[in-house]
């Protein structure tokens, strides 16, 4: 008997969750949130820079946390392509997990790795969309002679005091968004994340810091990638709060 009436209790408050919840939060069709109160149209201000804590990175060393999977899950596994939910030869080579990824390379042995053996012989990406460049090549070759392992590191201290658009903001979009989003006809919802007039329109409608920070109500961005690391999204706030100049 008393458990039924525990059991009934929670029920009813969950019901009564819920429905508080529907009056705070709206949904418009048209996607983002209209409600002031809860709309991050701005993010929030920058989170305090963590504490000062030497680098791990080499310099020497390409990452595949950092570099090779951001790299190739832009560039790769859009919708249609190595997402590991398309169908024929595009579903079978999943790019967007290291296994996946692994499964094309030879450690050591780039000349040998069927990931870049489609890239020089000109079949990938198909044409339309936006080729590999000879610097993102080149990182890739290295990570395999490297060894190609599932290695990352951390940056250490992130320093928001200069971020600029041409350098830092352009530099995160390169490297986890306009594999999607450039081109005639990006893959990614037609939105072309390469100049600074289109990146701004995102940043006014509160998409790109709602898409960017995996808010409720928003397309998670990358879209089947990781959430981008604290430090790139603090440089994208801070330079969002200064005004999102072009500088
Ligand atoms: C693998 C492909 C892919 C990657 C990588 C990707 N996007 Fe998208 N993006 C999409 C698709 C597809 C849509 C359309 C919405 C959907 O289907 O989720 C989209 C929509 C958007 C939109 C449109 C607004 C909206 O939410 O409808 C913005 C802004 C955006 N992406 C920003 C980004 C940013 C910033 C990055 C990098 C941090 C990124 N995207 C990486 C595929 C991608």
């Amino acid at each position: 008997m008393k458990r039924s009436y525990l059991i009934l209790t929670v029920f009813i408050s969950v019901i009564f969750l819920i429905f508080s919840c529907q009056h705070e939060i709206q949904f418009p069709a048209g996607g983002g949130k209209t409600d002031s109160a809860v709309t991050p149209a701005a993010p929030p201000p920058p989170l305090p820079p963590p504490p000062v804590t030497g680098s791990s990175c080499s310099v020497d060393t390409v990452y595949f946390a950092s570099t090779i999977l951001p790299m190739l899950n832009s560039n790769c596994a859009m919708s249609g392509c190595h997402n590991g939910l398309s169908s024929g030869d595009a579903g079978e080579t999943t790019l967007n997990t290291y296994a996946g990824i692994r499964a094309i390379v030879s450690p050591g042995n780039p000349g040998s790795s069927k990931l870049v053996d489609v890239i020089t012989n000109g079949s990938m990406p198909p044409s339309g969309h936006t080729p590999i460049s000879s610097s993102q090549l080149a990182a890739i070759e290295t990570w395999i002679s490297q060894g190609a392992s599932n290695n990352a590191c951390s940056a250490g201290t992130c320093d928001t005091t200069n971020v600029t658009y041409s350098v830092t903001i352009s530099t995160i979009l390169q490297n986890n968004c306009t594999g999607c989003h450039s081109g005639s006809a990006p893959s990614g919802a037609g939105i072309d994340l390469t100049s600074y007039a289109n990146v701004l329109t995102q940043v006014n409608s509160g998409k790109l810091w709602g898409d960017v920070s995996h808010s409720a109500g928003y397309n998670a961005m990358p879209l089947g990638g990781t959430i981008l690391s604290a430090c790139d999204l603090n440089m994208i706030s801070s330079w969002i709060h200064k005004g999102a100049p072009n500088n």
